[in-house]
């Protein structure tokens, strides 16, 4: 019989001990190497164990860890100047995590309506399949019976409707909506972009009813599309962004961006982190920002997206059995399996590569960004094999 475990068990751990990392490799305790293109869930964003995000945790760590929030953090605004220079955003509050960054882009909406003399409009209006964290709040947003249940009345104030649907959008609408709320690339949806004249639409319908637009970048931002933010695909951007995961690159980091005007109700006292922009999590944050905004580094990762994009477009060519489609942005990949996405797993890590399950039957590929060309037909190599043994499995099983 298993042992009894003293961890909550809200987690379905895979039977996997890794010891260490190196760049795109995992490493069992048993010296297995894995190819990590699950990342730590589009966290891992420079691999593992990078040298110059190492090199700054350590060098924070020999001067100072934490100071509260009641003093200037330095870190902070060089971190916050560095995003806003680079994005749509004026303001910036720090989190330890994406549902913060969340709870923190939903309560600037709110309090910018207050603010503008209209309390009445709290209603945040979010899409099917949407994922936002696993707070009270983002569980409402999300809006996910399987996340909801069992935890209370759903916290009131959000809306949900057919991701796309633009006429379900226009209907939702009314006195009461502050802002609309959504992944530009739904991730745990099962990596479904949204279309570029949708988000258009959006930003249109928010400027003609005074609504907040909200993306959730925690995770297709931070360069995962080839672009720092997703929004840039676009052509528009929204009021108010949360980010998350690959900006701290494995340290716990998240950050809400605002413009000046949608931050305008968030004055002093109104919200506060006790950890949120910590100087450790701003090392490693500005750390990373150093690789990702280095020259040609953007660029590298829309490269490699390229050479997984031609590999598995090939591979569900040759494998029409096992793979039904591709999707995604740069490298935030889905393969919408034609067997039960847990077999395809399954075979993958059979043959020592790591992915991550999400919504629709579909198997995420989130590499990290630093992934050479090499690298991304070593995981394709592997795909393919997996896809040839659950090829052979279905002949047989029909034969
Ligand atoms: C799009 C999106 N939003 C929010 C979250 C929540 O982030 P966290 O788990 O850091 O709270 C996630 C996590 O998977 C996510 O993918």
């Amino acid at each position: 019989m298993a042992e009894a475990t003293p961890l909550y068990e809200t987690y379905m751990r895979a039977p996997l001990r890794f010891e260490r990392g190196e760049g795109v490799w995992l490493v069992a305790e048993d010296g297995t190497r894995y190819l990590d293109f699950a990342a730590g869930v589009a966290v891992n964003s420079l691999g593992h164990a990078h040298p110059h995000l190492v090199a700054a945790l350590k060098d924070q760590a020999e001067k100072v860890w934490h100071l509260s929030n009641l003093y200037e953090i330095p870190g902070q605004e060089k971190l916050a100047k560095r995003l806003t220079d680079n994005t749509f955003a004026d303001k910036v509050f720090f989190t330890n995590s994406g549902a913060e960054a969340l709870e923190c882009a939903i309560k600037t909406a709110r309090r910018y309506q207050f603010a503008k003399g209209r309390p009445e409009r709290f209603h945040v209006i979010t899409f099917e399949g949407a994922f936002h964290g696993r707070t009270l709040a983002t569980i409402a947003a999300g809006g996910q019976a399987k996340y909801l249940e069992g935890f209370g009345p759903k916290a009131p104030g959000f809306v949900q409707v057919p991701f796309g649907d633009l006429d379900a959008v226009k209907a939702a609408i009314t006195e009461e909506t502050a802002a609309i709320l959504i992944e530009p690339i739904q991730g745990e949806g099962g990596i479904r972009p949204a279309p570029k004249a949708f988000l258009q639409a959006l930003r249109d319908l928010c400027d003609e009813h005074g609504l907040m637009l909200i993306f959730d970048e925690v995770q297709c931002g931070v360069g995962r599309t080839g672009k720092l933010f997703a929004y840039e695909w676009s052509g528009i951007s929204p009021d108010i962004l949360a980010a998350a995961k690959g900006i701290g690159g494995g340290f716990p980091l998240g950050a809400c961006l605002a413009t000046e005007e949608a931050a305008s109700g968030m004055v002093a006292g109104t919200h506060g982190s006790t950890y949120g922009g910590n100087p450790l999590a701003m090392a490693v944050g500005n750390a990373v920002l150093d690789v990702v905004l280095g020259e040609g580094f953007l660029e590298h990762v829309r490269d490699v997206a390229l050479v997984f994009r031609q590999g598995l477009a090939s591979l569900a060519d040759r494998f029409p059995d096992v793979i039904e489609e591709i999707r995604g942005e740069g490298l935030m990949l889905g393969i919408k399996a034609a067997v039960p996405s847990a077999d395809l797993l399954k075979a993958i890590r059979s043959e020592k590569m790591l992915a991550v399950p999400a919504g629709e039957n579909v198997i995420r590929l989130l590499p990290p960004l630093i992934t050479t060309a090499e690298e991304a037909r070593e995981g394709l190599a592997r795909i393919e094999r997996a896809s040839e043994t659950l090829t052979a499995v279905k002949q047989r099983a029909t034969a």
